[in-house]
């Protein structure tokens, strides 16, 4: 595997709530080089902020139909996340830990933008952007510059390792070339030369670096994980973390991770706790 810089933070971390030149010169840029952000990359060197928000799932219509589909009585509305505040700075490793249930997976898929919040329920923006202000398309846009890494991989068996990375931007005319990016980020994990196998030829460490390099494909400015070492053991488990903070450091990303081990929590700058959708605890790492 290729040697990764050491897991520190980027030296250079934007003052919150700004834009760094970094970022100004990545929006202004006609044609990036091609491994810089990309001119639309909305997630790019912003702080994430959560303010107040809260997720019902089930809630009632605001039509104030009480009944679904043939009849069926909806059941009260189920508070995943309840007034939960927060800011992620650029560039930090966050963990979200709390017991099975509490909203960790929820509070990701609000800051992917693939769920929303309550309406009025207040506010997720990511730099000066409002995610709920965009529109369809400006959201599809946003939500292609943030990486997701699932527990389960999620890789499409019958695709080689290359074409599961290049498989999010396949329908997509890019102004890069996708299997060269594809190889690079898979030499990048870990995997130069493997670019041809099925993942069920694969193991499930090389399964889940595929996918956190499929999840790297369009340069992201934040990578979602959610559990991303729950299905492997502690050895390889750590070794995913160290691909993790690797990657964190050497493209600049910001990096929230739902985890249950203890062990990957320590490995973070900070640790959020949650439980029942509420935030009860923050943990800060030892510098
Ligand atoms: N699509 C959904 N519809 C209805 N309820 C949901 C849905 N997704 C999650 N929930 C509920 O929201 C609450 C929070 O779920 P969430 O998946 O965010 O928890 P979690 O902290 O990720 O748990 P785990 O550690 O088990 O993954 C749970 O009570 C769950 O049952
Ligand atoms: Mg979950």
């Amino acid at each position: 595997m290729r040697a990764l810089k050491p897991t520190t933070k980027p030296k250079t971390k934007p003052e919150a709530g700004t834009m760094t030149k970094t970022n100004t010169a990545a929006y202004a840029e006609p044609m990036p080089r091609p491994d810089a952000p990309q001119p639309d990359a909305a997630s790019h060197g912003y702080p994430v902020d959560l303010a107040n928000v809260t997720k019902t799932y089930g809630a009632p219509k605001p039509s104030g139909a009480n009944t679904g589909p043939a009849g069926s009585v909806l059941t009260p509305g189920l508070r995943a996340l309840d007034d939960v505040s927060l800011r992620i700075e650029p560039g930090e490793a966050v963990a979200l830990v709390g017991p099975s249930g509490s909203g960790k997976s929820t509070l990701l898929h609000l800051i992917g933008a693939m769920d929303t919040a309550d309406v009025g329920s207040g506010r997720i923006a990511v730099g000066q952007r409002d995610l709920a202000d965009l529109n369809q398309r400006r959201l599809a846009e946003y939500r292609r510059t943030v990486g997701f890494v699932f527990q389960r991989f999620h890789l499409l068996p019958a695709l080689t390792a290359a074409d599961n990375v290049i498989a999010p931007v396949l329908p997509y005319r890019t102004n890069y070339n996708k299997r060269g990016r594809a190889r690079e980020l898979l030499a990048a994990v870990g995997l130069g030369g493997r670019e041809g196998s099925l993942p069920s030829q694969l193991s499930g460490g090389q399964q889940q670096r595929v996918a956190i390099a499929r999840a790297l494909i369009n340069r992201p400015g934040i990578l979602l994980a959610d559990e991303p070492t729950g299905a492997l053991d502690q050895a390889t488990g750590a070794e995913v973390m160290d691909l993790l903070l690797g990657l964190r450091a050497e493209y600049g990303l910001t990096l929230l991770l739902a985890t249950h081990d203890p062990a990957v929590a320590e490995r973070c700058d900070r640790s959020i706790k949650l439980s029942d959708g509420r935030l009860i605890d923050e943990h800060r790492g030892e510098p």
